[in-house]
């Protein structure tokens, strides 16, 4: 079987993974997998339970209820759990906050471990997330690590929300994305951290357009000094 080729995208909430991600694989013609998106759903099952982010004993039992399964729908990533659809639920700061507290737990990461090597197995991907490159996909191709200024990620979160007419705090917004990045950083378990072999791009003064280039720049220079 001829093997995929794996671009990782790893970097701190709101650096621009996945607006980049999306971008690149269109034209690169490569699956977008979004592994945000499965704790997210994972997150939902959990606060519609109404389990506490705390309780680990009750999130490791509960993980035996979830099954997640993702489908492409022209091209879109979808996200089932047990069944439905949940892509439309999963964008809120409550899921992703949940979501980041439990994807500290052993049992919820090794739920979806699996998935996302066995999506990465059969497509050539660009796959997004905390530890792709350090732990999901060690070999991956090229590796790339996305950051920005906690300011300008808060900034550009704020401009997000009030475009689509939600009150918000610049101030909290900024906080909130602190107390994430030090929370994904200092688990134990997979840690958000830039894998040896990752490209560092850092975002604070560049366009989406600019990030684009740059990262596609940087798969070409791969794929030809590997002769692919
Ligand atoms: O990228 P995101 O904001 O959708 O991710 C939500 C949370 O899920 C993030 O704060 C930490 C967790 N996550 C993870 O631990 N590992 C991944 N590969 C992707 C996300």
């Amino acid at each position: 079987m001829k093997k995929t080729y794996n671009i990782a995208i790893d970097g701190p909430a709101g650096a621009g993974k996945s607006t980049i991600a999306k971008k690149v694989a269109a034209r690169l013609g490569f699956i977008y997998v979004d592994t945000g998106a499965m704790y997210r759903a994972m997150a939902l099952y959990f606060l519609e339970k109404g389990i506490e982010p705390e309780n680990e004993a009750a999130i490791k039992a509960a993980c035996q209820d979830i099954s997640i399964r993702i489908a492409y729908e022209e091209g879109v990533q979808q996200v089932y759990l047990n069944g439905s659809n949940v892509s439309g639920k999963i964008r809120t700061e409550a899921v992703g906050n949940m979501a980041s507290a439990v994807s500290t737990y052993r049992a919820v990461r090794e739920k979806l471990l699996q998935l996302q090597r066995e999506l990465a197995a059969g497509e050539d991907v660009i796959m997004d997330g905390r530890d792709i490159g350090t732990c999901v996909l060690p070999d991956a191709d090229t590796k790339i690590y996305l950051t920005a200024a906690s300011r300008v990620r808060a900034e550009r979160r704020y401009k997000e929300l009030t475009e689509k007419g939600i009150p918000c705090d610049l101030e909290e917004i900024e906080q909130d994305i602190i107390e994430r990045d030090h929370r994904d950083m200092t688990r134990e378990i997979a840690p958000l951290k830039q894998a040896e072999d990752a490209v560092l791009v850092d975002t604070s003064h560049m366009t989406i357009e600019e990030v684009a280039d740059r990262i596609i720049q940087i798969v070409s220079e791969r794929r030809t000094g590997d002769g692919v």
